[in-house]
């Protein structure tokens, strides 16, 4: 998946993120045994993808983004939806992530999931000092 969509992922990345991944970020991820990288795929058209960790029985959320012209058609929500059904089906107990406090539109989203916000993590995104909203779902 990555290799036949290399460039509109990094063009997804771009477009959605202060402080993109570049390629040796995802390189990173493909060879790391515990990441998991998934994309939302139409025809022969990238839509979004979702980066993973699953260690031991808990799922950590890397990345999630959605190409801009295919946003609010609820796609991260089917992409969430089906993270959740495999992590339940691989008794996961917990999905994990980080969302910075601006992201309104990510912590909506993670919201209507079902996360519930547990700590902030102080300065935690250096490009802008801004904290770090960590969010959990329990699946048991
Ligand atoms: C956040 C993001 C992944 C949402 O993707 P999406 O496919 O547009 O989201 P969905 O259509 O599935 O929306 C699900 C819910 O999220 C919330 N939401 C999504 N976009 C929103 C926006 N722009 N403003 C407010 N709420 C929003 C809403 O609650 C929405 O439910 P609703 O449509 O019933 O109101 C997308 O905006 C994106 O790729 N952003 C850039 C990358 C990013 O910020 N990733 C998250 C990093 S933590």
């Amino acid at each position: 998946m990555f290799k036949r969509f290399q460039k509109d992922i990094l063009c997804i990345e771009k477009n959605s993120f202060i402080t993109p991944w570049k390629l040796p970020q995802f390189v990173d991820e493909l060879n790391n045994p515990y990441s998991h990288m998934w994309g939302l795929i139409e025809g022969e058209e990238l839509i979004g993808y979702i980066c993973f960790w699953m260690v031991v029985d808990e799922v950590h959320i890397m990345n999630i983004a959605i190409r801009a012209d295919m946003r609010r058609k609820g796609m991260a929500k089917l992409l969430l939806s089906e993270l959740i059904r495999f992590a339940k089906s691989r008794n996961m107990s917990k999905i994990w992530l980080e969302v910075r406090p601006s992201n309104k539109a990510a912590l909506s989203l993670y919201k209507k999931m079902g996360f519930k916000k547990v700590a902030i993590r102080k300065k935690y995104y250096s490009d802008t000092n801004e904290d770090a909203i960590v969010m959990a779902l329990d699946l048991k």
